[in-house]
């Protein structure tokens, strides 16, 4: 899938102003249970690869790495979820095992956005490509009529 989910959404979060934007935090949240292509159970799994090489982007970048056991996404491989607060949430498979650069890359993007989205602009290739799905805030999601 190849598309651009960077629509409009006809809102803005309070993390910029007009003098300059403030970065919000950003959390990486990457399955650790997810396998290689071989389907292998050896540990430390390729998930748990992938979140220490994430953990090692993201020295001194204002970034915060978790884990998780599953996102649910199993069938798109290395996974991961870019998370903060009060703006979307996105998911992402595809991943491998030195995708940590992309997801800091992506995490920094997202941080400075005055949207509440990931700019499309700039993000990595494979955030691109593993985009799984994107989730709105609660708060943005008005009530059916
Ligand atoms: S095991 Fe990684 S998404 Fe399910």
């Amino acid at each position: 899938m190849d598309f651009d989910d960077n629509l409009p959404v006809g809102t803005s979060d309070a993390s910029g102003d007009a003098a300059g934007v403030r970065a919000c935090d950003v959390t990486i949240l990457v399955c650790s249970s997810c396998r290689d292509e071989t389907g292998s159970d050896a540990h430390p799994r390729a998930g748990e690869r992938l979140a220490e090489s994430a953990r090692r982007a993201a020295v001194g970048q204002g970034v915060t790495v978790r884990t998780v056991e599953c996102l649910g996404n199993c069938k798109r491989r290395l996974s991961a979820a870019l998370l903060r607060d009060g703006a979307w949430s996105y998911v992402f498979g595809d991943l491998n095992v030195s995708s940590g650069e992309d997801l800091v890359t992506g995490a920094q993007l997202f941080s400075t956005s005055t949207d509440g989205l990931i700019p499309w602009r700039g993000r990595p290739d494979s955030l691109k490509r593993g985009l799984v799905a994107r989730i709105p805030p609660l708060a943005l999601i008005k009530e059916d009529k």
